[in-house]
């Protein structure tokens, strides 16, 4: 059952003509713009520190320093604060820069000026890339990593756990894992019934890990394949990962919001799995591809 957050009044969209929307325009005048309470969860992935010139005077990303760049991020999320419902969340994907050699901590700066303006951090999540870019360094392992951060409004937020179960795969028919076979007694046995019943070793989170029937619970590692997108000169986000994060954190009918919206995948996947959406870009180019996407759908 998802983790629903205790029933508190929460407010309805007011106004429709915010939702399932591409809008063009720079985040920080659009976000005081929207309704409060409208947004159910945002995923997204904001321009990374001096990766790439979007070519629009109002962009994140070409700041001077690593800090004025946090500072910029901070404000956009804080102005987003009062858009998400109390039982609201945010994941934030982000990679690292480096300069002349030496890494920044890009993501955990953000996430901690984030905390910092009343976001609740949940989880930092790593994203495996299998097929990420090689790179002719020899001096340190190449990066083939980003992060996802789970913030929340408040403590009392929705997570539907079951949604993004992943399979077992700690307990098998040779697993030396205590709670295993060799605590069951017979084969397709559960604690409860095996030799160790009542033994409060086996306790539920063991319970969950090898036996609920859906998976265990997610773990924090997730390698998800880069996606390939020829009319974007970034790399979008894979979908599977907008899925993991939807699923997760989005009831039914609910709306999810990218306010770094690119090539509308979040949206694209949200209306895929029949959620609202509402993207926000500062790029024409890119709203209008966006737009077309979501059109084809
Ligand atoms: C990394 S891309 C997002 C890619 C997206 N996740 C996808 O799958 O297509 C970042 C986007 O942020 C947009 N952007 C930069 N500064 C912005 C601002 N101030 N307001 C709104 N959008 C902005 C850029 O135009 C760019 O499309």
């Amino acid at each position: 059952m998802p983790r629903k957050a205790t029933k508190k009044k929460q407010t309805k969209p007011k106004q429709k003509s915010y939702v399932d929307k591409i809008i063009c325009g720079d985040i920080l005048e659009v976000a005081p713009q929207l309704p409060q309470g409208l947004v159910d969860t945002i995923v997204t992935s904001p321009p990374y520190y001096r990766q790439r010139d979007y070519g629009d005077g109002r962009q994140i990303g070409i700041e001077k320093t690593p800090q004025a760049y946090t500072d910029s991020l901070a404000k956009v999320f804080q102005r987003l604060l009062p858009v998400v419902k109390e039982s609201g969340s945010l994941w934030l994907v982000l990679g690292d820069k480096y300069i002349q050699g030496e890494l920044q901590g890009m993501p955990w700066r953000v996430a901690l000026a984030l905390k910092d303006v009343g976001w609740h951090l949940r989880s930092d999540v790593i994203w495996h890339k299998p097929n990420a870019m090689p790179s002719s360094t020899k001096t340190r392992p190449t990066t083939d990593h980003e992060y996802v951060f789970f913030f929340t409004k408040t403590k009392d937020y929705y997570y539907d756990a079951d949604a993004i179960r992943e399979p077992h795969v700690t307990f098998s028919e040779k697993s030396q894992m205590r709670g295993g076979r060799k605590h069951l007694g017979k084969r397709g046995g559960t604690p409860e019934k095996g030799k160790n019943s009542g033994n409060s070793n086996l306790h539920d989170g063991r319970w969950d890990q090898a036996f609920h029937p859906k998976g265990r619970n997610k773990r924090t590692v997730w390698s998800i394949p880069l996606s390939k997108f020829r009319e974007a000169h970034f790399a979008v986000f894979p979908p599977r990962l907008v899925e993991t994060c939807i699923n997760a954190s989005c009831p039914e009918k609910g709306l999810v919001m990218d306010p770094f919206s690119g090539a509308g995948t979040t949206a694209l996947v949200a209306k895929q799995l029949e959620r609202h959406f509402l993207g926000v870009d500062c790029s024409n180019e890119y709203c209008t591809i966006a737009k077309r996407r979501l059109k084809s759908t």
